[in-house]
């Protein structure tokens, strides 16, 4: 057999027999999956105030059905992900993400966090600079996969509003008392795929991290993949509901929330034999030097704020640089 070459593109990684070295990961028998499922709440629910609110507090992840996102909407951005990786690897390349900005195809932000590569491609978009992008993969359809994108993303914004609102009432606040609601930066959606793997039971396809977002809403196609870890249960399967999204609440409404709220931590696994596309909203914070706090409301004598004032572009910078000791960088020593 010929000997795989470590210098393995991340566009051809679905033709591979061999797992190559550099994307063999170890794993022990904690890393192994337990029969737990995480909440699935109807938005219509009476009670979807504590609802969401105990999931938050339990788990820091739970599906939800009823969220009003038309299932056309998400069935198009689904198949525009398809269309673009199913192109060639030279061609998906001409979109790479380049220093100029953010948004376009690569590798997984956090690979330099992890000894071992991850068996996933994906395609940023963050900054209007994805359009260029869009130009290059589909000079033909571009302005009719753009208009996909721009009504998702308005759509996500809206759902990601409600979805703050709902779990601020169940921590005894409101949108008014976190003074930049209104200054949020818009959210950045982050196309996954993860290609058929020879060897699943030895890669990963997006190593366990926290979202550094107040909160990530995820369409997971009809394939599970993601795992979301529990301290008191270890690593559970986030089994995919027809029609439901996926909610993961991130590090910024852990520390608004004074860590009421997790941040829950997660991961990808692969497949063998079909492969696995998800499509994540990332739903970020702030724009500028806006602070970034426990919600005054919140902390007090009684409960002193645990960390300290933050901006969002010094959190990623921190979360960037120490991944995830993050809180640890911003935690109050002693907190009075
Ligand atoms: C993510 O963590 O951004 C994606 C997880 C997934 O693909 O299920
Ligand atoms: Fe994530």
């Amino acid at each position: 057999m010929p000997s795989i070459t470590e210098d393995v593109s991340i566009g051809n990684l679905g033709s591979l027999q061999t797992l190559p070295d550099s994307f063999t990961w170890k794993f022990t028998s904690s890393d192994s999956a337990v029969e737990e499922s995480v909440p699935v709440i109807d938005l219509f629910d009476p009670n979807v105030i504590t609802l969401l609110g105990d999931a938050c507090k339990t788990w820091g992840a739970f599906q939800i059905s009823n969220h009003g996102i038309p299932q056309k909407l998400i069935d198009d951005v689904e198949s525009l992900s398809k269309t673009l990786f199913d192109m060639s690897s030279e061609r998906k390349l001409e979109a790479a993400s380049s220093d100029k900005g953010v948004s376009g195809y690569g590798e997984p932000r956090m690979t330099p966090f992890f000894e071992k590569k991850m068996w996933c491609e994906g395609f940023t978009i963050a900054d209007a600079s994805y359009a260029d992008h869009f130009l290059t993969l589909w000079p033909h359809d571009y302005t009719k996969y753009c208009g996909i994108i721009e009504e998702y993303k308005g759509e996500m914004e809206k759902l990601a509003s409600r979805l703050l609102s709902w779990i601020l009432s169940s921590l005894g606040v409101t949108v008014e008392d976190i003074e930049w609601a209104q200054n949020m930066s818009r959210g950045v959606i982050r196309l996954n795929h993860y290609p058929v793997c020879p060897e699943p039971e030895r890669a990963m396809g997006l190593g366990a991290h926290t979202d550094s977002t107040i909160l990530t809403i995820l369409h997971q196609s009809n394939m599970g993949g993601l795992q979301v870890f529990r301290e008191e249960t270890g690593w559970v399967t986030v089994e995919p509901v027809p029609g439901a999204l996926v909610i993961n609440i991130g590090d910024l409404f852990h520390i608004l929330s004074n860590g009421k709220i997790m941040s829950v931590v997660h991961r990808a696994r692969v497949n063998q034999t079909r492969s696995r596309i998800s499509i994540a909203y990332l739903w970020g914070g702030p724009a500028g030097d806006v602070e970034i706090k426990p919600i005054s409301k919140i902390v007090g004598p009684v409960e002193p704020a645990i960390y300290r004032p933050v901006t969002w572009n010094e959190y990623l910078r921190i979360k960037y640089e120490v991944f995830e000791k993050s809180f640890d960088a911003i935690r109050v020593v002693n907190p009075t």
